[in-house]
């Protein structure tokens, strides 16, 4: 398997070489007329699978790195883009992104300095981006919820199994260390056509499609989507945004995947 990994990517980094040194050198004509060369015994791939087989290897810094705790899985590189995060593998209690910022889009609280409005940097500008092309459609977001501290998720966590006992909250709010807020890759977001909510009907608001449809061209997924609960093992959240970048989320949308699913396609190299 490896084997075949190897030849793989030395067939994938050497079509890439060729390619650019082709664009460089770009000679009208040849100065001595050479034999055509052998038609290659390989049947030559056709774009669209080769194109497909470059989406489908990841590099091994976006995999988790997990060291068993007390019988937990945590997670050692939280700060990877590509981090997964589940009820299987958590992060550090300690863990908080370096590089939070407030994303420049609207909330739906008035509230500056509050933890709840930071994301991580790259996360944040891909926001600004999605929300802004979002509005040349006409289409309002706010954003309600990004980065939470593992303090903040346990108080959500023990205030929710209040009000609705535990069975309904766990597929509802995630324990603390493991949410993806923690990471500051993913947002809450809504709209006024459901009165600034947080509830599956923003999934069937034309902003709700609209992000459902838009949301990988700015390297964000729907997190838990419907229909895949028993993979997340959570509850339908058409307002839950998670950046992961172009690469993985246009793999997720087009196939109609979880995260937890990516993973299970990509190749480590
Ligand atoms: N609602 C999601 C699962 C969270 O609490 O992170
Ligand atoms: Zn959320």
């Amino acid at each position: 398997m490896k084997k075949w990994l190897c030849c793989f990517v030395i067939i994938i980094s050497g079509c890439q070489s060729f390619g650019s040194l082709e664009q460089e050198q770009k000679p009208s004509k040849p100065p001595v007329q050479v034999e055509e060369p052998a038609p290659s015994p390989q049947t030559p791939t056709p774009p669209s699978e080769q194109q497909e087989q470059e989406e489908l290897v990841l590099e091994e810094q976006f995999w988790n790195q997990v060291e068993v705790q007390n019988g937990v899985k945590v997670i050692v590189n939280p700060d990877n883009v590509l981090v997964l995060v589940n009820k299987e593998q958590q992060l550090p209690a300690d863990y908080k992104p370096a590089d939070l910022v407030i994303p420049n889009v609207p909330f739906t609280f008035r509230e500056t300095d509050v933890e709840k409005r930071h994301m991580r940097a790259e996360a944040a500008k891909a926001l600004e981006e999605m929300f802004t092309a979002a509005k040349k459609q006409q289409m309002i977001l706010y954003a309600v919820s990004g980065y939470r501290s593992y303090e903040r998720q346990q108080q959500l966590f023990v205030s929710e199994v209040q009000r609705l006992g535990k069975e309904k909250a766990v597929v509802a709010v995630a324990m603390p260390g493991k949410s993806e807020h923690q990471t500051g890759l993913a947002i809450d977001i809504t709209s006024p056509s459901v009165q600034y909510a947080i509830t599956p009907a923003f999934g069937d608001t034309r902003e709700g499609k609209w992000v459902a449809q838009h949301a990988h061209e700015f390297g964000f997924i729907i997190r838990y989507p419907k229909g895949k609960e028993h993979i997340t093992k959570y509850q339908y959240e058409p307002w839950h945004l998670r950046y992961v970048g172009k690469k993985a989320a246009k793999v997720i949308y087009e196939k109609q995947i979880t995260l937890e699913e990516y993973f299970q396609i990509v190749k480590k190299i």
